[in-house]
């Protein structure tokens, strides 16, 4: 929380909010973080690759571990294994728009099937103590746009808090983020409402909640090379150096070297954007042999 301010929060992301992001967006002031997407089934049958991303350090608390699944039964048991392993909210993916998700039930497809998703949230309901909570997006499809009514029903589940990124799942990730929705569902429910979508400066957090009298702000790709957005105000460059070379630090001591490499290349790509030739210097970035060449690259053209 910044300032006692807005209560800006770390977006989960797939293949990017690990543990070093997370705790660099921490170190900036983020609020309650949150895991990326989990596979439920994966996880209740044991997966080595699916318990990595649900792993976090002491350091990351309030932490929400974010499931994905439709099975009710498979998401609670999920739901009370994170829960025995220390997470402080469980959170339900009911977002995600990929076609092989919503293919299966999972993400925004528990949108179009608002008496199923009543089960799922029922069961897990039972299954914890600790918060759940559920993210959403505006609906399907502009003709099927239905956050007030999910929204409502969470609520009567005893669902803590709500997630809006208001795109419908046909929009994905193209065109404005309508936050009148968000602004709709704060009116409908009593729980917090956190709004997201299209935040990538202070000024835009607060913006939403003079729009929408949201209870809190997450922010996705606003923080993607600028984690210093939790911060709420301009952040000098040399204290920006210091936050790169710091997250730099933990994806070293906390990822195995391979992974570490990748992860580097990938935000320094993103801390590069905005350079002159940010475009070449990605390039080369990705072309570096290892994380001491990427390091050599981008500190050269700082
Ligand atoms: C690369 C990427 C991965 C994402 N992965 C997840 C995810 O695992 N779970 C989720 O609920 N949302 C996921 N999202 C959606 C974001 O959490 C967020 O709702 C969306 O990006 C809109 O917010 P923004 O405009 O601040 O980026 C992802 C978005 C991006 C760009």
């Amino acid at each position: 929380m910044l300032d006692g301010m807005i209560d800006l929060r770390l977006a989960p992301m797939a293949a990017v909010t690990n543990t070093p992001f997370r705790l660099i967006a921490r170190e900036c002031g983020a609020g309650r973080l949150t895991s990326e997407e989990i596979d439920a089934r994966g996880l209740v049958e044991g997966s080595a690759r699916t318990a990595e991303l649900a792993s976090f350090l002491p350091e990351e608390h309030p932490i929400a571990l974010q499931l994905l699944g439709a099975d009710p039964d498979v998401l609670a048991e999920a739901a009370r294994r994170l829960e025995a392993a220390g997470a402080d909210a469980i959170d339900l993916n009911m977002g995600c728009p990929v076609a092989k998700i919503v293919a299966k039930g999972q993400g925004s497809a528990l949108m179009r099937d608002p008496l199923g998703a009543a089960v799922v949230l029922r069961t897990m309901r039972k299954a914890i103590g600790v918060d759940l909570t559920i993210k959403i997006r505006g609906g399907w499809d502009d003709r099927t746009v239905n956050a007030v009514e999910i929204a409502r029903i969470a609520e009567s589940e005893g669902v803590d808090a709500i997630t809006v990124h208001p795109r419908t799942r046909s929009q994905q990730y193209s065109g404005r983020a309508p936050w009148e929705i968000i602004a709709g569902v704060v009116d409908a429910v009593a729980i917090p409402v956190i709004g997201n979508g299209d935040v990538q400066s202070p000024a835009d957090a607060e913006a939403m909640v003079a729009a929408t009298r949201c209870a809190a702000v997450m922010v996705g790709r606003g923080a993607l090379g600028a984690p210093w957005i939790f911060r709420g105000s301009q952040v000098p460059r040399e204290d920006r150096a210091r936050i790169i070379r710091r997250h730099d630090a933990l994806i070293e001591a906390l990822l195995p070297p391979r992974t570490a490499a990748i992860q580097l290349k990938k935000h320094l790509a993103w801390y590069a954007s905005g350079f002159p030739g940010a475009a070449r210097l990605r390039v080369e970035l990705f072309r570096a042999q290892d994380a001491a060449e990427a390091r050599e690259v981008f500190w050269s053209a700082w």
